[in-house]
């Protein structure tokens, strides 16, 4: 598929999490998290259920601001949010309902008072990159939920983001359709060019997708537990031997700090551990 993607607007940004620390009241959700994150760098931030991703990736957003620390992108402090930084959720509620597919994605546009051939442009643009030109006309409520995450991304990108967040986004689809999108991702990342922070709990979804993998520890005072560079060639393969060998590798990584939190929570017992 050819796309006329402008790749100098649609190039990703670079982010700096600095020392960041994000407390709700007396609960301190994640601690002392710095890392940068290199522009057209598509980053997964896994960890177990609760230990603070979607917290982080808020932050990221504007929407939840750091008690300590900072954020910037492009060396802009993170202050609130901004098209800029799109989100992604892992429930397509976040359509709009009554408006079409081709209005959706061009939501973002037509608010930023872009002209009706610039939006109708930019909405076939991305439209054609997520592979639903044809299902312009159609309400979002016509779509499976796999093609409802597409034109999210596809409304997200229209805004030519430096920064694209997304929240579990693949985590409410069946299994098959789910690895139709990884695979979709990957493509839609490369020809777009942009900075992508992933949040998923599912291993082998960041093996596929991630440039690196920060593995995050469980909460409470969630913080990175180590970082995985992986160099493997794109599109990838869930089972080749490399792939099978860092599987494993997460696995530990992050089953122990299941049992950490589930001992935490009075769930578990050292035995389990061994
Ligand atoms: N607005 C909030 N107020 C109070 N606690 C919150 C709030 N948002 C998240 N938390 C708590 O912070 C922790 C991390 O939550 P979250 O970031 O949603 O985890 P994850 O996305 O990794 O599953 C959880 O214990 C959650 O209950
Ligand atoms: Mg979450």
């Amino acid at each position: 598929m050819t796309t006329e993607i402008d790749r100098e607007s649609a190039r990703g940004a670079t982010t700096t999490i600095d020392g960041v620390g994000i407390r709700f009241g007396s609960y301190h959700a994640v601690d002392a998290i710095s890392l940068d994150i290199e522009a057209g760098e598509f980053l997964c931030l896994l960890g177990p259920s609760g230990c603070g991703k979607s917290t982080l990736l808020s932050a990221l957003a504007g929407f939840t601001p750091a008690t300590v620390g900072a954020i910037s992108v492009d060396d802009e402090p993170v202050a609130g949010p901004s098209p800029e930084r799109g989100m992604v959720f892992q429930n397509s509620d976040a359509l709009f309902d009554w408006l079409t597919v081709r209005q959706n994605v061009a939501f973002g546009p037509r608010m930023r008072g872009q002209s009706r051939k610039a939006q109708a442009a930019l909405a076939d643009e991305y439209l054609g990159l997520v592979g639903l030109r044809k299902f312009a006309d159609k309400f979002p409520d016509q779509l499976s939920g796999g093609m409802r995450q597409r034109v999210q991304i596809a409304r997200v990108l229209a805004n030519r983001p430096r920064i694209v967040l997304m929240d579990e986004p693949f985590g409410a689809l069946d299994a098959q359709t789910r690895q139709v999108m990884q695979q979709e991702m990957d493509r839609i990342w490369r020809e777009s060019g942009c900075t992508v922070v992933f949040v998923t709990h599912d291993i082998g979804e960041a093996i596929i997708l991630a440039d690196r993998i920060a593995v995050m520890t469980a909460g409470p005072a969630a913080s990175i537990k180590n970082i995985y560079s992986v160099d493997l060639p794109r599109p990838r393969d869930e089972t080749s031997p490399e792939a099978i060998a860092l599987h494993q590798k997460l696995r530990q990584d992050i089953g122990h700090e299941v049992r950490t939190a589930l001992r935490e929570q009075g769930l578990a017992t050292e035995e389990d551990g061994r």
